[in-house]
């Protein structure tokens, strides 16, 4: 009977440390009570800042029912990494629409303010603009370089071409689409278990070393 009680308790814990797992307390938890200070009216949704039920955007089909336009004019010129040493192609996100383009509609250097496409709460669809006051201070990618000083994106894998890779690659979730490197083979949108919302841990660059064989 003891060992039932504590096996039961130890479940509840790991159900607990699950549940901590996701966006709720995140620095991608922008509600109200997430602690970011997120400036939209009594707005305790979480997930309305990325994702709606209804009359999402469907230009973004590479993260679903997203309720964010793009900032696309910012990206449709000369920002894909390249460099002597690459062995593939690097493309800038716009011009692949893949995921790495959601994460950078906010991680982008706009500060002024966001736009959801369906603002939350009762009425229809209606363009609301929010300002996150760590907006100021958000990481911004969109440097004066664009996103030619930071690791490639869009670069096919496996590649055949850079024997410094591993054709399998391990633990690493190489995403849509079409199996290239974008933001979310590092990181993982919902969960900041590994800081900063990495997919596996980097301690002894292990992430870094899933991919490269150095
Ligand atoms: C900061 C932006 C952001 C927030 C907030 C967010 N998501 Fe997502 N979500 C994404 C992105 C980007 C993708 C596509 C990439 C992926 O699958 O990770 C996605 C994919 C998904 C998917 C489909 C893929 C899967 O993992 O099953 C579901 C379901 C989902 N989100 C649910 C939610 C829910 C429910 C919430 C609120 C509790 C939420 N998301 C909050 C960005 C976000
Ligand atoms: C999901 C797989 C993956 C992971 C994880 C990954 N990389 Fe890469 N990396 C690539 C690919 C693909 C390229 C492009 C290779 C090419 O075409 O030459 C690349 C290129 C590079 C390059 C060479 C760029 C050039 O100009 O030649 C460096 C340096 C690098 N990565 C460092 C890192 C570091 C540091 C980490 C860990 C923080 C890391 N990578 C994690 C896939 C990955
Ligand atoms: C709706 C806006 C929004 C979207 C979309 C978004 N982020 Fe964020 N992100 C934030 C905010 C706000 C913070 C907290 C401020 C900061 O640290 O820059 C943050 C922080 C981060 C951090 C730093 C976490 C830390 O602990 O320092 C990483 C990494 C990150 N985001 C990655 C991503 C990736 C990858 C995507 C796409 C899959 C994405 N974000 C999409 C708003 C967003
Ligand atoms: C090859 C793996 C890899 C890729 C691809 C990658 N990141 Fe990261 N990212 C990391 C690692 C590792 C860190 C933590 C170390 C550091 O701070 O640079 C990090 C840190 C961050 C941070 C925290 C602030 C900072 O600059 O250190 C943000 C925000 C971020 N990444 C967003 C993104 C976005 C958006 C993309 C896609 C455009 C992306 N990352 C692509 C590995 C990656």
């Amino acid at each position: 009977m003891k060992k039932v009680m504590i096996l039961a308790l130890v479940l509840m814990l790991v159900v607990v440390a699950v549940a901590a797992a996701g966006i709720r307390g995140s620095k991608h938890d922008m509600s109200n009570s997430g602690g970011q200070n997120t400036r939209v009216t009594n707005q305790d949704d979480l997930c309305v800042f990325c994702h709606t039920p209804h009359g999402s955007n469907t230009a973004m089909t590479a993260a679903p029912l997203w309720n964010r336009t793009a900032n696309q004019s910012n990206w449709t010129t000369n920002s894909a990494y390249t460099s002597t040493t690459l062995n593939g192609t690097a493309t800038g996100p716009y011009t692949s629409n893949a995921i790495s383009m959601a994460c950078l509609s906010c991680h982008d250097g706009n500060t002024a303010g966001e736009t959801l496409v369906n603002g939350p709460g009762s009425g229809t669809a209606s363009v609301l603009t929010w300002q996150n006051s760590v907006f100021g201070t958000i990481a911004n990618l969109n440097d004066a370089a664009g996103l030619t000083n930071d690791h490639p994106i869009g670069v096919l894998m496996p590649n055949a071409a850079d024997t410094g890779l591993y054709a399998t690659i391990q633990n690493v979730n190489v995403s849509a689409p079409g199996g290239t490197v974008q933001c979310s083979s590092c990181h993982d949108v919902h969960n900041n278990s590994i800081v900063p919302f990495l997919v596996s841990s980097n301690s002894g660059s292990q992430m870094c070393l899933a991919c490269h064989n150095k």
